[in-house]
């Protein structure tokens, strides 16, 4: 491999990681910028937590943006300079993009009943972010959407389509990774449906469970980003990434509880009551696995809309099965997911 040239799904200070005998793309030989200073916006969060040790141990100098709020990414990663701001606060932003070369925003919101609302966070905010990058002069800017992103899917899929627009006529070099939901150790996703299944009788199901997504592997999404970050030939793309199964929400619960240990009857619950119980579940504190507002992407698909796969085909990593991964962390995760939260008030 070339000097500078990013290893295929290098996974240096991954966590979903010892799946061990991966089968590794060719490597992809390419220019890659050396260490940059990096920021970070929700860095505190699920994503955060990953992409924070790896951004580090690939010898980017971090600064980390957070609400003052603990989360995993807290925790993750010593070396990180941790800077107290709120895209909702332009005054705050100043600070934050301050001589850095690449933003990587991850501040987002997936629920309209976080009190706080969809448009202030995901597309007013990400504005704010883009402003103060652009005013810093930075010198690329990384956003993380949500595929299914779409003015016509609901307000949460408007708002990330919103945002899109706002990244690609801000006149800023930019990549924009539209990922499936993401699961790992720390998620909202898997983690939430462990604690249903642990704690209730049935799992009561969102619909008839039949909707299909591609659920993507945190570190496969942390090698994306990470290579966002680094290679100057991605600029300008907006790349659909997910995992190699696309299987419907039953599908994952079934195999959820199997890997688990803990199998379960599934009561499918009508549309409008799924809504409400969600809805419900949240208020009274309980997490669930996806919000209301991302009920309506998954009712339109949240599957890649074409056969390609660029986290294959651009970024040469090869996704991890999700079986495969939930082997592996689930087993020493298992004990501890009464800890980590689902989306609860405010979560992306
Ligand atoms: N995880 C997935 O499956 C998935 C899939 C598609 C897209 N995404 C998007 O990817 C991004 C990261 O996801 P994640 O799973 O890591 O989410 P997460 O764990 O909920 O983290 C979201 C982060 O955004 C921060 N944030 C929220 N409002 C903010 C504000 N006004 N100012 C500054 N920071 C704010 C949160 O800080 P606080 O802790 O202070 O609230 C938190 O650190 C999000 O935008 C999410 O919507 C995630």
């Amino acid at each position: 491999m070339a000097e500078g040239s990013v290893p295929a799904g290098s996974r240096a200070g991954g966590s979903v990681g010892s799946v061990a005998e991966r089968e590794q793309l060719d490597p992809i030989d390419v220019a890659v910028t050396p260490s940059r200073r990096v920021l970070v916006t929700g860095a505190s969060g699920f994503i955060g937590s990953h992409l924070l040790p790896r951004l580090v141990s690939r010898g980017h100098r971090v600064r980390a943006m957070w609400r003052g709020r603990e989360g995993p990414g807290r925790e993750s990663a010593p070396g990180v300079e941790w800077l107290e701001a709120d895209v909702t606060r332009p005054d705050t932003l100043a600070r934050a993009t301050f001589e850095c070369d690449v933003v990587v925003h991850l501040a987002g919101c997936s629920s309209s009943e976080s009190g706080v609302g969809l448009e202030p966070v995901n597309v007013a905010g990400t504005r704010n972010v883009l402003l103060a990058a652009l005013e810093a002069k930075v010198g690329r800017f990384v956003y993380v959407s949500a595929l299914g992103a779409s003015p016509a899917a609901g307000p949460y899929s408007r708002s990330r389509f919103e945002a899109e627009d706002a990244v690609m006529s801000s006149g800023i070099e930019y990549v924009i990774l539209r990922p499936c939901v993401v699961y790992g150790p720390s998620d909202h996703f898997v983690t939430a449906i462990v604690r249903l299944l642990r704690r209730l009788p049935v799992f009561p199901m969102l619909g008839d469970g039949t909707f299909r997504l591609q659920p993507l592997a945190v570190e496969d999404m942390v090698d994306a980003l990470t290579q966002c970050v680094e290679r100057a030939d991605v600029e300008g793309g907006l790349y659909e990434i997910a995992g190699p199964d696309r299987i419907s929400f039953t599908t994952i619960v079934r195999t959820i509880g199997e890997v688990a240990g803990c199998r379960r009857p599934i009561l499918p619950l009508p549309d409008g009551v799924a809504s409400q119980a969600t809805r419900l579940a949240r208020k009274a504190g309980f997490p669930t696995p996806i919000t209301r507002d991302q009920l309506d992407v998954l009712r339109w698909g949240s599957v890649l809309s074409g056969a390609d796969n660029p986290l294959r085909t651009v970024f040469r990593v090869k996704p991890l099965p999700f079986r495969d991964a939930l082997e592996d962390y689930l087993e020493t995760e298992s004990d501890d997911t009464d800890r980590v939260e689902g989306y609860s008030e405010g979560g992306a």
